[in-house]
């Protein structure tokens, strides 16, 4: 997996971003097991509480192309923060249910800084379906 070309592919997934409300674009891309990448941008919305995260978009994009999470290998996101941009708690519930624990997120920013964790050392005790038995 060609951590750069990753990157580089979420930052092409930033241009479909639709951010008038923050202008805090974001990018992402979901790597499958076969190379398939899938990606994924925020998009706003007037009603502020209805935007959606690109980490999510990708992820509901894999989806919706009949993707599930054993094929899942790596999320990639970027957009122009100080430090490398981090998934909010909600993608991080959602991205802990549906990508494989030893999946990879890797966060960039413009200045080429990258942070690489595992899908079960971003959400630590994640709530998950055994909870609700
Ligand atoms: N956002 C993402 O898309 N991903 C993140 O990891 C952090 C936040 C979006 C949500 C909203 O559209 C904008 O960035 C500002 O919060």
């Amino acid at each position: 997996m060609d951590r750069i070309q990753l990157i580089k592919k979420a930052k092409q997934a930033r241009e479909l971003s639709y951010s008038p409300y923050s202008k805090f674009a974001v990018g992402a891309v979901l790597l499958c097991k076969d190379g398939s990448e899938f990606l994924g941008a925020n998009i706003e919305n007037a009603s502020y509480p209805l935007c959606m995260c690109a980490e999510r978009n990708a992820i509901f994009n894999a989806m919706l192309h009949g993707k599930t999470k054993d094929d899942f290998v790596c999320l990639a996101l970027i957009a122009n923060s100080p430090t490398p941009c981090s998934p909010c708690g909600a993608c991080r519930q959602v991205i802990s249910e549906l990508m494989p624990k030893d999946a990879l997120i890797i966060m960039a920013n413009d200045n080429g800084d990258i942070k690489e964790v595992s899908v079960d050392q971003l959400l630590p005790f994640a709530f998950n379906k055994d909870d609700l038995k």
